[in-house]
């Protein structure tokens, strides 16, 4: 549980450096799926980074005043309920396990809420975050104002607590990269899995069953985001989800699949051939992306800016969209004017990544958190060790007059998750195949 106290401690001192104050933070609630079924519970990011603790309707206050506390709230022991849908915690375990100062059944937070927010100087919060914790927040807030003529104030000024907990969650520390190394492990062997088992004439979902195979059989708890199988056209859809289509003889498949291993994220795609080989045209636009990607990833480097790896894998691609006709240069221009005038955006229209931890998009600042109040334009941030980021270029070619008949309907990603360390990038997901050479291997292993 240190990793998490440690957070906690951290996310005080921060508090405590504003003054003090009571920080309110909330898990998810259950969420119904239809009837009297839920949806499986996924715990909130942000609770969970702070607490450890992964049960529905528990809410967290740290309190930073002459003493630091941290209290839980959260669901009490009930035996009955829990023959029908398993262990709870209750208050007292919870405490105990987790290492908060105190812990209470929810029903008490009516009370105890406004109890600690009398006389606090600021609240901090995750306003619109979860609106039934704003209601909670509001009910104390109004609760404290009522006793206002015994001398009791409520807090006089609200922080947000995003834009504290984002900068802390976009440094990974070392628990944090091997839960992340160990999802990425695992996504590359279900991608692996998935190229060996595949054949035209097989259905989209049943790729999809196989990744879901891997990924549970080592333990991952689910899909990290809906996982994208993509055959032939459908590749060109960027957030293809019906995972319905028979695979052809001659088509591209794209996956875009990553596991979540104890609330870490994996975010992996590949892009290979039905038939366990790359036409010329296939291969041609593959390399293309797979140029830009090597490119992007010298650019995943301490001191480089956020956006540098996104510029570097856009001038490779436009470059090739030139030298394969797909840009024709007696229209867009040159290298520089396709670039500036947005030409390579017909086929490459998504940005080269993203931050990347316990959500699959996770928290944190794309843009410099220190550039001064008020700045138009921020500038993109630094990248710095312990930040963690995909590399994700593509390019996808719709049928469209003008474009040579021979690239249409070919949509390649190609995608790796990277931790930005002083020694360089070090990619989570290298182990699944990526050139051409390591794909036709691998599907010929099968
Ligand atoms: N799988 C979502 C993404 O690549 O951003
Ligand atoms: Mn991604
Ligand atoms: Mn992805």
């Amino acid at each position: 549980m240190k990793p998490y106290s440690d957070r906690r401690a951290v996310l005080l001192q921060h508090m405590q450096s504003h003054g003090g104050g009571v920080a309110i933070l909330s898990t998810n609630q259950e969420m119904t799926r239809n009837s009297d079924c839920f949806f499986p519970f996924r715990h909130d990011s942000y609770f969970y980074y702070l607490t450890g603790f992964t049960e529905p309707e528990a809410v967290l206050v740290l309190v930073a005043g002459k003493t630091n506390q941290s209290i839980l709230f959260c669901r009490e022991k009930n035996p009955e309920r829990e023959i029908w849908d398993g262990f709870i915690f209750g208050p007292d375990a919870a405490q105990q396990q987790f290492g908060f100062d105190d812990a209470f059944p929810n029903a008490a937070l009516q009370d105890k809420l406004p109890e600690l927010l009398a006389d606090s100087p600021t609240i901090f919060h995750t306003q619109g975050h979860h609106s039934h914790l704003d209601d909670i927040t509001q009910a104390a807030i109004s609760a404290v104002r009522s006793r206002v003529r015994s001398g009791i104030l409520p807090p006089q000024k609200t922080i947000d607590l995003h834009s504290i907990l984002d900068e802390m969650r976009l440094f990974k520390d070392s628990s944090e990269i091997a839960l992340m190394q160990k999802a990425a492990s695992i996504s590359s062997v279900a991608h692996r899995r998935a190229m060996q088992i595949t054949c035209p004439g097989m259905f989209e979902y049943e790729l999809e069953a196989e990744m879901l195979h891997e990924f549970r059989r080592q333990g991952a708890q689910s899909p990290a985001y809906g996982s994208i199988i993509a055959t032939g056209p459908n590749a060109c859809i960027l957030h293809y989800s019906a995972n319905n289509a028979k695979i052809r003889d001659g088509d591209l498949i794209l996956i875009d699949a990553g596991c979540e291993f104890d609330s870490y994220a994996s975010d992996v795609t590949r892009t290979f051939p039905a038939n366990g080989k790359f036409s010329p045209a296939q291969k041609t636009l593959y390399d293309l992306v797979l140029t830009a990607q090597s490119a992007a990833l010298e650019h995943a480097i301490s001191g480089a800016r956020y956006l540098d790896g996104h510029n570097a894998a856009v001038r490779v691609l436009t470059q090739g969209m030139l030298d394969t006709g797909l840009l024709d240069k007696n229209k867009v221009g040159s290298l520089e004017d396709a670039i500036s005038n947005n030409a390579y955006r017909q086929f490459y229209m998504h940005g080269t990544g993203h931050w990347i931890g316990m959500d699959v998009h996770d928290a944190g600042n794309y843009r410099d958190p220190k550039a001064p109040a008020g700045t138009d334009e921020k500038p993109y941030r630094t990248l710095e060790p312990g930040m963690a980021i995909t590399i994700e270029p593509g390019i996808y070619v719709r049928p469209a007059e003008g474009v040579p008949e021979k690239y249409w309907n070919i949509g390649i990603r190609i995608e790796d998750d990277i931790i930005i360390t002083r020694d360089g990038p070090v990619n989570l997901s290298k182990d699944t195949p990526k050139t051409v050479k390591e794909i036709e291997a691998a599907m010929k292993g099968k």
